[in-house]
């Protein structure tokens, strides 16, 4: 059997990571501003992590969720108070596209109405709803063609207003990233989201904060959306949640009430995931990540932004963009196989930065230092052939 080819790969076999740090199989050292496309939060392989989940593992691994899991409550405990949304539900899943699919769900079923107003840009995930929320026709199949989304320009107040105004009996909900990922490092502004929050008041629907990519620290908010003062109603969450571990949820508000059977899952909660998710928070909370991620993005955005050859510098915290002009093209394939660093990209011409809440002054350093050479090798390059 061969694998179904869908990803176009870096000829790179990784074996062995730590903390910023991974190694491939002939043991050269890659530093990862990428965070494995930004899951990894608190690190590779943190020490706290692998012991809870090894101590879990002699335990049990998984039992059905139609048992008691006091892990799940634990879990729930410990995600409201490190978000600071204690009055919340948490409802477990398995990845992003999962907590979206569930998020668009429930408000579907709270309010009874049907349409959704995703954005240009989005990214929400794979399934059938999320995948119609997102704004990239190539990955959406016929089956998953609705005319149930109605996509508006990405912070545009006043196109936002006026569809409100005209189609407020069937919206159901608005589904937003606070800080676009795979669209390329966009940021919603804050009025943006709090005109969500009213309209939403306004005409009874739900506001749906995607923080797959955003949320869990990275903004060096908890919730990206909590820049703009206002709570969501339901907030979907993955990547750094496990730190590699798969698992996902969502928040849902106190008002949204639940009801036997009306979302399940099989894997989503196991005690495995339970365990590894309660020791990402356990080292968020003991290592003061979501503040060292506020500083040490400042630090970076902040170099960044200094660096002539490079365009359009944003982000908040670790999730940090900037814009790669042509005669640059080749500058994430350099630093990858030149200087073996890491990066991520957004289409076309994107950089993305999302390593590890955990990554130090000296990681940054690094990484500015081969940035930088790397720019002057290629300029020194085109003098030449010029
Ligand atoms: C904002 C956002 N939502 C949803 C998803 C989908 O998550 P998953 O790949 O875990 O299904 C992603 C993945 O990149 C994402 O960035």
């Amino acid at each position: 059997m061969t694998l179904f080819d869908v990803y176009p790969l870096n000829n790179i076999t990784i074996t062995k990571a730590q903390g910023s740090y991974v190694w491939d199989e002939n043991g050269v050292q890659y530093l990862d501003m990428y965070g494995g496309h930004a899951v990894i939060s608190i690190g590779h392989t943190h020490p706290h992590w692998v012991k809870r989940i090894e101590d879990q593992l002699e335990k049990i691994a998984f039992y059905s969720n139609s048992i008691n899991i006091p892990l799940q409550v634990e879990l729930a405990e410990k995600l409201g108070k490190v978000s600071g949304k204690e009055d919340y539900q948490l409802f477990l899943c398995n990845s992003g596209a999962e907590a979206n699919e569930n998020a668009l769900k429930l408000a579907s079923f709270h309010n009874n109405k049907k349409k959704i107003i995703a954005f240009s840009k989005s990214f929400h995930g794979r399934t059938s709803l999320a995948v119609a929320a997102t704004d990239n026709k190539n990955i959406v199949a016929p089956v998953n063609e609705t005319d149930n989304v109605i996509f508006l320009p990405f912070n545009d107040e006043a196109a936002l207003q006026e569809c409100f105004e005209k189609h407020h009996k069937q919206i159901s909900s608005v589904i937003v990233e606070g800080i676009q990922g795979v669209g390329g490092i966009n940021i919603a502004n804050e009025s943006f989201l709090q005109l969500i929050r009213t309209l939403c008041d306004k005409y009874n629907a739900v506001y749906i904060a995607d923080s797959v990519q955003c949320g869990y620290g990275r903004s060096g908010q908890f919730f990206s959306h909590d820049y703009a003062g206002v709570n969501a109603d339901v907030y979907t969450m993955a990547k750094g949640m496990g730190n590699g571990f798969p698992i996902g949820g969502i928040l849902i508000a106190p008002h949204i009430k639940p009801k036997h059977g009306m979302l399940g899952t099989t894997f989503g909660g196991n005690h495995l995931a339970c365990a590894a998710a309660l020791a990402v928070l356990e080292v968020i909370e003991d290592e003061n990540l979501i503040s060292m991620a506020k500083q040490r993005g400042m630090y970076l955005i902040n170099k960044l932004k200094s660096i002539d050859a490079i365009k359009n510098v944003r982000g908040k915290g670790l999730m940090i963009g900037f814009d790669v002009p042509e005669e640059l093209k080749d500058l994430k394939k350099k630093l990858l196989f030149d200087h073996f660093i890491f990066t991520g990209e957004a289409k076309p011409n994107v950089i993305r930065l999302l390593p590890s809440l955990a990554v130090t002054r000296k990681q940054v350093d690094e990484f500015l230092d081969a940035l930088n050479d790397t720019i002057a090798a290629i300029k020194e390059e085109q003098k030449v052939e010029a």
